[in-house]
């Protein structure tokens, strides 16, 4: 039997099956209701399993799910901010107590779930709880009104992986990121989320932690994002070719974070928080906007919200980082918390314009993205046309 993690502090959850187990399962599966999950379920299915999701052991029960909407909180106590909900189609017959098999669009059965809670969510409330807004633009709150309200949780058992592609060779479990840095000898390590290309301020908030840690996770997460974010093969380019360029291999460590986006702000950076810790982070870096979109979240709302936990709760030490940008005048790299020009003296480019600029073969100047990265970027996109 596998020991069940109950708390932040005491370790990882590995749910995935022995290969006795995973025989056992598929010899079974034919006898199992199944349900049909697309990619996003799969991200959490596999974050579940490796540990990247500790302390949770599967999809949230009605108690769980209550309590993270309401208070932040697992029904223990122990901090969760964003509900990893299994949204069950309302035809498929689904009962409490039985084991379903969860397979993806491709047939392959990915994972069996005891299904401990069935019951059904407040579609409005989780909204305006969790993304703080009902509207459908959001695209976190559309992805939720796709869905049944109707949810199952229970411990799952990952039975087979989700195929990474090209990010297969960055892809990294907890336990192994742990044992990589204690291999390394860095005793705290600063992780970093994104879910764009490197540019300037990226790397200058990046650059600024690290001069006081041992060493820099950066962590791009490689689940589902928005159709117009920049594609996650395209940006793997990007990091190998900054990395190589710009940072000290010896203190770097590239992994792909192969949860999905949701674009829930505030929320979602206590759960990058978190499953950077499971990871091994020490500290982990909320700079502008944090997991924001459009403008429903103000710029420090994804820093504010720790202020609800202490550090001992969060298990690591949140770095804070006011926005950034090259400043002619200062001739380098400041935020407005050190930089005293107007913002006239700032380079500074919204995500829309710098996509049209790439889009449109154009080079965004050099103080907003290094040019290694704009040319990946440029010749990466155009394959996509
Ligand atoms: S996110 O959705 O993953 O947060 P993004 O990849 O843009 O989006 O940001 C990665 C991290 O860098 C986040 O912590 C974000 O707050 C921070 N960040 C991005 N741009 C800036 C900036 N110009 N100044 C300060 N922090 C920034």
């Amino acid at each position: 039997m596998r020991t069940e993690v109950g708390s932040h502090h005491e370790g990882l959850v590995d749910r995935r099956a022995t290969p006795e187990e995973r025989a056992e399962w598929l010899a079974r599966a034919g006898e199992l209701r199944s349900i049909t999950v697309g990619r996003r379920v799969l991200s959490d299915l596999e974050c579940l399993a490796t540990g990247v999701f500790s302390p949770l052991t599967g999809f949230m029960s009605e108690e769980d799910y209550l309590r993270v909407r309401d208070e932040m909180r697992l029904a223990d106590g122990s901090v969760w901010s964003l509900p990893i909900s299994l949204f069950v189609p309302e035809e498929s017959g689904v009962r409490e107590g039985e084991w379903i098999a969860l397979k993806g669009t491709d047939g392959v059965l990915y994972a069996v779930m005891k299904v401990e809670s069935l019951f059904r969510a407040d579609l409005r409330r989780e909204a305006r709880e969790v993304y703080r807004t009902e509207e459908e633009k959001h695209p976190g709150v559309a992805l939720l009104y796709q869905n049944s309200s109707l949810r199952a949780g229970g411990r799952i058992l990952l039975i087979n992986r989700p195929d990474h592609g090209i990010f297969t060779p960055y892809l990294y479990e907890p336990a192994e990121t742990r044992r990589r840095f204690a291999e390394k000898g860095w005793k705290r390590v600063v992780g970093f989320q994104t879910r764009n290309p490197v540019h300037r301020a990226h790397e200058y908030i990046q650059k600024s932690a690290l001069e006081t840690v041992d060493g820099l996770f950066l962590n791009p997460l490689v689940g589902d994002t928005k159709t117009d974010d920049i594609p996650a093969d395209v940006r793997l380019k990007s990091y190998e070719a900054i990395l190589k360029a710009y940072y000290p291999k010896q203190r770097v460590f590239l992994g792909v974070f192969p949860a999905s986006m949701r674009y829930a702000g505030p929320r979602e950076a206590v759960v990058h928080a978190l499953a950077r810790k499971n990871y091994g982070c020490t500290h982990f870096i909320v700079g502008r906007d944090h997991a924001g979109v459009g403008d429903y979240y103000g710029t420090y709302d994804s820093q504010e919200i720790f202020r609800s936990f202490t550090r001992e709760e969060l298990g690591l030490t949140p770095l804070f980082f006011e926005h950034s940008f090259y400043c002619r005048r200062c001739e380098g790299m400041a935020s407005y918390k050190t930089c005293p020009h107007p913002s006239d003296d700032h380079v500074v480019l919204s995500g829309t314009k710098v996509r049209w600029m790439l889009k449109h073969g154009e080079m965004p100047p050099r103080e907003f993205s290094r040019p290694e990265v704009v040319q990946v970027l440029i010749d990466g996109l155009k394959d996509k046309k």
